[in-house]
């Protein structure tokens, strides 16, 4: 449910604002002046507002100045995930590629393996981080998954190719992706064992539980029964999972992004937008992920894993520490927005509409300051956006780039937290919706986090906390929402 933002304006233009703030400033920093920032300088005065959550921080080569974020803020990390791997199927074997992109990025994770002090007054002491990069499986197709769920001798020689990068690069451990772990729980169980024999961790990626037809998820009959089997298949893998695994990091993101379908051109020319709305053909762009979500997989994740739980009580009484340490679940926090291209309909009629220019009201004014942009088209209170397209992920900082040049009024998401905002290109193009997380969502979803953790003392499991995908597109106020 979408509330205008007519409390709080200032509240929010601050946020805003200081998006933008931080995005100069990360720009101005990132400047290549040859001054490598020292290992000491990291800022002792933001001290950690959930402590008790594990925090996971993915970094891409891709946007590289997650490198810098995470060492500017390593307070706020537990584990970090350079994402530079990839496994492939090789003739007979298996073969891992990729590395740290230069010299700089392996004095980097080597930094970040060291314990440091800050520079700041207090000089407060910053552990170690466990740097854990992500090996994907990468090409792989339904012989290779084939051949490898049979094989034990296959199952050794994935688990060796892995190991032996980890130990000649001295990381912590691994994230282990593939695009269904669920199906791999043997060869989990072999690279589990290799790794923990060297006292490295392995963090296993899942894919969420996903709920077929939610507010803004219409779904043909097929999709729903997809999914609700993709959903069975995960939870009953997570047994046996959940005895070699360290932690999972479920990625719960992209809720709104795939799946569904978008309203057909031929509905758009034809205005048959009520037809379109009845056979559920239509889809309306939603945020890229909610608590109420992030708290029913956490719970969904716990309550599947719960049957281990019970026969080890049983069986092994006293062996409470090690199930704890073994089962984390890092729910999978978006710090990146979806924009989509979108038409307006009636709500009741179910016709298009188009916006027309208005006067936005003095408070609008007020958060845009552009006096000039007083002819803006407005949409309607009536309208319903629907997408004519699939959506496309953008990051912190084109966001704020939109925002500069556009000065969209800004809309709140209850209870997501989430904002959005409108805007069409300057040539008349195709007017485009565009959600971004704020350290708002990013807080409501820690919280409501915790709160699980904390209420579950009947299941008493290892822990959860988050994995942020991904820390080159945040920004320093998402990062200190942590
Ligand atoms: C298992 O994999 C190995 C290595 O690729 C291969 O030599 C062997 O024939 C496979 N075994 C079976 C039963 O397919």
């Amino acid at each position: 449910m979408a509330v205008p933002p007519r409390r709080g304006l200032p509240e929010l233009l601050s946020i805003f604002l200081l998006a933008v703030v931080a995005l100069l400033a990360g720009a101005a920093r990132s400047e290549p002046d040859g001054t490598q920032k020292p290992i000491d300088s990291f800022s002792s005065d933001s001290a950690r507002r959930f402590p008790d959550l594990p925090v996971l921080g993915y970094v891409t080569p891709w946007h590289s100045r997650g490198k810098q974020l995470v060492e500017d803020n390593r307070q706020k990390f537990d584990l970090v995930s350079p994402v530079w791997y990839t496994i492939h199927a090789q003739g007979d074997g298996y073969e891992v590629q990729g590395g740290p992109p230069a010299q700089e990025d392996e004095e980097w994770y080597r930094r970040l393996q060291q314990a440091a002090t800050s520079s700041a007054e207090g000089g407060a002491e910053s552990k170690p981080l466990q740097v854990v990069p992500r090996f994907m499986l990468d090409g792989w197709d339904e012989g290779d998954y084939r051949q490898l769920i049979f094989n034990a001798t296959r199952w050794q020689m994935l688990s060796d190719v892995v190991l032996d990068v980890v130990k000649e690069k001295g990381f912590d451990g691994v994230v282990f992706e593939a695009g269904a772990a669920h199906a791999l729980p043997q060869s989990l169980v072999t690279l589990s064992e290799a790794l923990h024999d060297n006292e490295k961790l392995l963090i296993v990626v899942m894919q969420p539980i996903r709920t077929p037809g939610g507010e803004f998820d219409a779904l043909a009959g097929n999709q729903a029964a997809m999914i609700e089997a993709t959903n069975n298949m995960i939870l009953r893998a997570l047994p046996q999972l959940s005895l070699v695994a360290d932690y999972f990091s479920i990625m719960t993101y992209d809720m709104s992004g795939p799946g569904g379908r978008a309203v057909s051109q031929r509905d758009i020319k034809n205005e048959k937008m009520s037809e379109a709305a009845a056979t559920h053909d239509i889809r309306e762009p939603g945020p890229n992920t909610n608590a109420a979500w992030v708290r029913e997989n956490l719970i969904t994740f716990i309550e599947a894993t719960d049957p281990v739980m019970a026969s080890q009580q049983q069986f092994q009484a006293g062996s409470l520490e090690a199930l704890q340490a073994s089962r984390k679940f890092l729910l999978g926090v978006p710090l990146y927005g979806y924009k989509y291209p979108v038409v307006f309909a009636d709500k009741v009629t179910g016709k298009f509409i188009k916006p027309t220019p208005t006067i936005p009201p003095h408070e609008h004014a007020m958060m845009t300051g552009a006096a000039a942009l007083k002819n803006r088209p407005k949409i309607p209170e009536n309208a319903k956006p629907i997408m004519r397209d699939a959506g496309e992920p953008i990051t912190a900082a084109q966001i704020a780039d939109l925002v500069k040049e556009h000065q969209p009024d800004i809309f709140k998401l209850e209870p997501e937290g989430e904002y959005y905002f409108d805007y069409q290109p300057h040539d008349n193009g195709v007017w485009t919706r565009v959600f971004l997380p704020t350290t708002e969502s990013m807080t409501h979803v820690l919280k409501t986090i915790k709160d699980v953790v904390e209420d579950d003392l009947v299941y008493s499991f290892g822990g959860a906390g988050v994995a942020l995908w991904e820390v080159g597109q945040s920004t320093e106020e998402l990062l200190a929402s942590l």
